[in-house]
């Protein structure tokens, strides 16, 4: 059993398209303990979100593996990662990834649906978040009906409402106003307060450092010592 909650072993990850190999990640090796508070930084393209996306399985690597909780990511079957992603795993994108079609009540709605709550306690739940979030009058609209910022915080509470114990966020700061970023900031190691959290940020500079435990820095795909 390995002592710490994420593994990244040598990883590396290179992109091929239109016949030029880009190395977006080169043999980067990290390692989290549950509870931490960890933050990503790099310039843009130093490969932050490619990082994050290996992390949560959403894409296998070239060279290296994935640990999380002593089993390795790449190793499991695609059920069973999912069954790992929807329990544990929270994902907030960079680019939100709403349902366009859906109402913010309903984008939340889809994401608690394998908890199996009562209806009362499903919207409980989702007008609470919302609610603290400044957005309970916004429920019943479509994500194109809301500021780029008020969708921001859709994709964070969407991400929140399902309780996971590992959140993974790309730039979840990136559309909001400096007093909005650092409420939403505080929201997210808080969470620490109640139950345990581990949680990961992206970002290309726009997060303080108080806020992580420990930070990393990418440069053109590789980490910095
Ligand atoms: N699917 C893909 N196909 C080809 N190249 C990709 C792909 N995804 C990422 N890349 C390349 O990998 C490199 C790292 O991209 P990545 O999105 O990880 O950067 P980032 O640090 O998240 O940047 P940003 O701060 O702009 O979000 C870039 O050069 C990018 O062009
Ligand atoms: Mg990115």
């Amino acid at each position: 059993m390995s002592q710490y909650q994420i593994e990244c072993v040598s990883l590396s990850k290179h992109f091929v398209s239109k016949n030029q190999t880009v190395i977006a990640l080169d043999d980067v090796s990290i390692c989290l303990n549950q509870n931490d508070t960890v933050m990503i930084k790099g310039r843009s393209g130093a490969g932050k979100s490619t990082l994050l996306n290996l992390m949560s399985g959403l894409i296998r690597p070239t060279v290296g593996k994935v640990i999380i909780e002593s089993s390795c990511i790449n190793e499991l079957s695609d059920d069973s990662l999912s069954k790992l992603l929807s329990a544990k795993i929270g994902i907030i994108f960079q680019s939100f990834n709403l349902l366009p079609t859906y109402t913010v009540y309903e984008n939340i709605e889809i994401a608690l649906v394998p908890k199996g709550l009562s209806k009362y306690e499903m919207k409980e739940n989702i007008m609470s978040l919302l609610d603290q979030f400044n957005l309970k009058n916004k429920a019943q609209l479509l994500p194109s009906e809301l500021s780029v910022g008020q969708q921001q915080k859709v994709a964070i509470i969407r991400t929140l409402a399902k309780q996971p114990s590992i959140i993974f966020a790309d730039e979840p700061t990136g559309s909001v106003d400096n007093q909005t970023a650092e409420e939403i900031l505080e929201y997210l190691t808080n969470l620490k307060k109640e139950r345990q959290v581990t949680l990961v940020l992206a970002t290309h500079g726009n997060i303080p450092d108080k806020f992580a435990d420990k930070i990393f820095i990418l440069n053109n795909g590789k980490l910095a010592n």
